[in-house]
């Protein structure tokens, strides 16, 4: 059969700063996913995008074109309601994994499905998978039957969900289009909405660590996710967050998991601890709001009745700083480990050699950059510069200060962890000038800096 229409047309169109019509979204879209526009065809159009962007309606029939490139999960016959998150992804974000099980203690059900590190920001699989014999991949019927029993997984999305967005992420890597707005919001939020999930809390990273380093940016984004989750019937809100400094005390996998255990057990850096707090508040009311709007149909609840508004006002009063105090977050997480394979009392790896990294001044520590620890962390075998390469499960850096504390000169500021020492000058090269040490107290700052939704 013929194609429908030209992928230079359409590259022509773009670049010219049309408006690509329905159909035009539909096939390009399709026609990629089959191979019949080519890759450098997609990242002519990406580019095109980059530079001209895409209008309201073309984003929406982006996204929707990407979701229906594949298949589309369906959770509704499960006897709760679902709630996920998803972060734009910053050096130290490891939320995912307490959040995921302290939702899930308040029967929610959460799937989580989750990518690998790519760069210097790093990936949730990475992370779990320095747990010993914890498994990644899971079939659609594998992950049901968990989130039926346990209540949450965390695992890693399978090659049937928005197959376009596979590819082009791929594309967009080695051709430089990945930090535009449009093309990042149509990516996340086909995965998302394809996945099935019917509340989604988005938290959007600002700073030198994230995607965007402007404020007004990263509103733009959250803007444009929140209003395709309601396009598709997905209660969405997003946070605005801190990524000028690293989250928390680490990063890296293994010690971001270990970070990631002492917060489950009452105790964590309070950046951690407070927005991991903050963003399960969030995902409980979107979920309150979705279990009224839309019912549970897995347990026979309908949208409006009286068991879904008491279902609601027990959502909204839920105290997620209470499981994590009284240990049900604990139980949740080590069941999610182990019906994975893992075992949660196993010791975690460190990196065999260890290097430390002194202040240089006495003051107060007025900086530490997310993105020059992140590449810091990378380049001691934390991350991966290609996706075939293997990570290094110990490897990355323990901050010792955090900005607004206090310093002497001489102390340890970060402790450098990898199994390959050779790599510990490539590090130190990264850290130049990573942080400013002041002499004035500085404003205790939070970490969210805005919300929308
Ligand atoms: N994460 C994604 O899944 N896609 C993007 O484009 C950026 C971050």
């Amino acid at each position: 059969m013929p194609e429908l229409f030209s992928a230079v047309d359409v590259i022509a169109a773009k670049r010219d700063g049309g408006r690509l019509g329905d159909a035009q979204i539909d096939w390009v879209i399709d026609a990629y996913t089959r191979g019949v526009v080519a890759e450098e065809q997609m990242s002519a159009l990406a580019m095109a995008i980059f530079w001209r962007g895409l209008e309201r309606g073309e984003l929406e029939r982006w996204t929707a074109a990407m979701i229906n490139s594949g298949e589309r999960l369906d959770f509704s016959h499960l006897p709760r309601p679902t709630a996920d998150k998803h972060s734009t992804g910053g050096v130290g974000d490891k939320i995912t994994l307490p959040l995921a099980p302290l939702v899930a203690s308040f029967g929610v059900i959460v799937p989580q499905l989750s990518g690998r590190g790519l760069g210097y920001t790093g990936g949730t699989l990475d992370k779990l998978e320095s747990i010993p014999g914890w498994r990644a991949s899971m079939g659609n019927d594998e992950m049901t039957a968990q989130l039926a029993a346990v209540g949450a997984v965390i695992c890693q999305a399978g090659s049937g969900l928005a197959p376009a967005d596979r590819k082009l992420y791929a594309l967009r890597d080695v051709t430089a289009t990945v930090n535009c707005l449009p093309l990042i919001a149509s990516s996340i939020m086909s995965k998302k909405i394809a996945e099935g999930t019917g509340a989604l809390v988005l938290d959007v990273k600002c700073g030198s660590g994230a995607f965007m380093q402007d404020f007004a940016l990263a509103r733009e984004l959250a803007q444009a996710m929140v209003e395709l989750g309601a396009d598709h019937g997905v209660r969405t809100s997003a946070l605005i967050t801190d990524m000028a400094t690293p989250l928390g005390l680490t990063a890296g996998n293994a010690l971001e998991v270990r970070e990631s255990v002492e917060v489950l057990a009452g105790g964590g850096p309070a950046d951690v601890v407070e927005l991991t707090l903050l963003l399960a508040r969030e995902m409980l009311d979107s979920t309150a709001d979705s279990v009224e709007a839309k019912g549970v149909p897995g347990a026979g609840i309908a949208p409006g009745s009286s068991a879904a508004a008491k279902l609601a006002d027990e959502l909204r009063l839920a105290d997620p700083a209470a499981n994590l105090a009284n240990g049900k977050a604990m139980d949740l997480w080590r069941q999610m480990i182990a019906a994975q394979g893992g075992d949660p009392d196993a010791g975690l790896p460190w990196g065999k050699e260890a290097e430390v990294v002194v202040c240089d001044a006495d003051g107060v520590l007025a900086s530490l950059d997310a993105l020059k620890v992140g590449i810091a962390a990378w380049r001691l075998g934390a991350g991966r510069a290609r996706k075939e390469d293997p990570v290094q499960a110990g490897a990355g850096v323990v901050l010792h200060a955090k900005p607004g504390e206090r310093v002497v000169k001489g102390q340890p500021l970060l402790t450098l962890h990898t199994d390959t020492p050779d790599r510990f000058d490539s590090a130190k090269d990264a850290l130049a000038g990573a942080w400013s040490i002041g002499s004035e107290p500085m404003e205790k700052r939070s970490v969210i800096l805005g919300r929308v939704g």
